[in-house]
């Protein structure tokens, strides 16, 4: 049974390589943005390049959300906190939501290599304070970079899931599986994603060295297999 995925700020990068992969692997997923024609297109976008796999729409972001019960963030952290206060009385009952976000210091004119300190913990854990009782949040695919989701190859990383409700976890381990290449690492509790938020500085860092936009991570040494 296909999952329905709206994706907030899914016309931005990360947001949109997510989309193109979930839509190839049959999902149903809704582009969210401020401005529903940048949505719409975006969509038509997104079903193009997915083909005759999963089903592609675009709304605002207070309708994206109200028609998922998976929602994930794909905003830059500066936006975080305002836009997850507009969307609070959109989200379904018992919704899932998974924050991609990374208080990267660049959202407020700071070095894309260091990180904002985040008053609670992590940008997934503020939000994890700031949605409805009933809805979970699961913090996965900071480090899985926009240039690894474009293009039609496996993508080479792993997905460190953290979060407090293990059907989330359940959820976001199936969705991160959807996409070729990536395995899903139980992070375990969702005050881990601070460490994990982090991890997207360094590899900013080291993309800067090496030149390059897709510097994966894989951890070793588990008994479950990395895909091919
Ligand atoms: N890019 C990557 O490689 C990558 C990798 C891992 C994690 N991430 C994380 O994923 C998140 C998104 O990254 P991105 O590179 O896709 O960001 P982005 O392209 O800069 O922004 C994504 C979308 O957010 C919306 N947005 C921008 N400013 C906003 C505001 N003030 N209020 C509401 N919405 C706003 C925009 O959508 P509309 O204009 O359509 O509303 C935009 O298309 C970030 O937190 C980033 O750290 C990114």
């Amino acid at each position: 049974m296909p999952h329905t995925i709206a994706i907030v700020g899914g016309t931005g990068a990360e947001g949109l390589g997510l989309a193109v992969r979930w839509a190839r692997a049959g999902e149903s997923v809704i582009i969210g943005s401020r401005d529903v024609e940048k949505a719409r297109e975006t969509a038509a976008q997104v079903a193009a390049n997915a083909g005759a796999g999963g089903h592609v729409d675009g709304a605002d972001n207070a309708e994206a959300v109200a028609r998922a019960g998976i929602v994930v963030l794909t905003i830059p952290f500066s936006a975080h906190a305002t836009l997850l206060k507009k969307l609070r009385s959109s989200f379904q009952a018992g919704a899932i939501l998974i924050d991609t976000t990374v208080p990267l210091a660049a959202t407020v004119g700071g070095l894309p290599t260091r990180t904002l300190g985040v008053w609670q913990g992590s940008a997934a854990q503020q939000a994890a304070e700031m949605v409805p009782e009933g809805v979970s949040v699961a913090a996965a695919f900071q480090n899985v970079s926009a240039g690894l989701l474009t293009g039609d190859g496996p993508v080479d990383s792993d997905v460190v899931v953290c979060t407090d409700d293990e059907r989330a976890r359940q959820v976001t381990v199936e969705l991160v599986e959807k996409i070729p290449g990536l395995r899903a690492i139980n992070g375990g509790r969702l005050e881990n994603a601070r460490i994990v938020e982090q991890i997207t500085a360094l590899i900013l860092a080291i993309n800067g060295k090496y030149k390059v936009h897709r510097t994966g991570v894989r951890f070793t040494g588990l008994p479950i297999p990395a895909p091919r």
